[in-house]
């Protein structure tokens, strides 16, 4: 069984959240993981590593809970329990590959669990990129997609085996180049919710003023138990 029992204000509709998972329901997902890219090897998606949309994983318990788990997480943050989990996958990263800079199109939000995190100081950091500069200038918006624009980049500290991070879609993101051991791959799960009453941009919009209320306040970063 997979909760979320601790969350922490990363930044602006940006959220870390902590699981109770203990180590061996990770080894059992692990496991699982390893067994259907041994049995099949998913498409390389390019720089990205591979993605497991293999049936039989998604049908274990443990990825179940963490649906459950991630659903119940948006509704805790947004305040939205009709939100569907509309994509699904595990990515693998092996020594070598990084995520290039995306968006998660169609979506409201993005929940990337650390299922294994690889090795330690080996590169494989999780990075977001803010083009709307909401804390200095919330006066002049940028839009999200120009590439000229400045950008804030956020590298969420904490971010380790047995913890999510929920972000809008509509930030841009990327993960800096792996080089663990080529037998100690990177493993996160990765799913895209959808809401009927929200969008990835009305969720910034909402959490925006909470947001740096909790940043003037000292309070981003800091976990607290969900109530
Ligand atoms: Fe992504």
């Amino acid at each position: 069984m997979i909760e979320f029992n601790q969350h922490a204000a990363v930044y602006p509709g940006i959220y870390l959240a902590r699981s109770t998972a203990d180590a061996a329901t990770h080894q059992r997902m692990i496991a699982a993981v390893r067994a259907a890219v041994a049995k099949s090897p998913p498409e390389r998606d390019g720089k990205g590593g591979k993605k497991v949309r293999v049936k039989e994983v998604w049908e274990l318990p443990e990825f179940q809970s963490l649906k459950a788990a991630a659903r119940q997480l948006f509704h805790h943050r947004f305040g939205d329990y009709s939100v569907q989990i509309a994509d699904h996958w595990v990515n693998v990263m092996e020594s070598g590959e990084w995520s290039e800079l995306h968006v998660h199109s169609h979506t409201a939000a993005a929940v990337v669990y650390m299922l294994e995190s690889g090795d330690a100081n080996a590169g494989g950091d999780f990075a977001l990129l803010d083009r709307e500069l909401p804390f200095c200038c919330d006066d002049q918006r940028y839009p999200t997609h120009d590439v000229h624009s400045p950008s804030v980049e956020i590298r969420p500290t904490g971010f380790g085996n047995g913890s999510a991070l929920i972000f809008p879609a509509h930030l841009q993101h990327h993960v800096t180049c792996y080089r663990g051991r080529p037998e100690h791959p990177r493993l996160t799960v990765a799913m895209n919710l959808v809401s009927p009453a929200v969008t990835a941009k009305q969720l910034l919009q909402q959490e925006f003023e909470k947001a740096r209320a909790h940043f003037k306040s000292g309070q981003l970063g800091r976990l607290t138990p969900f109530a």
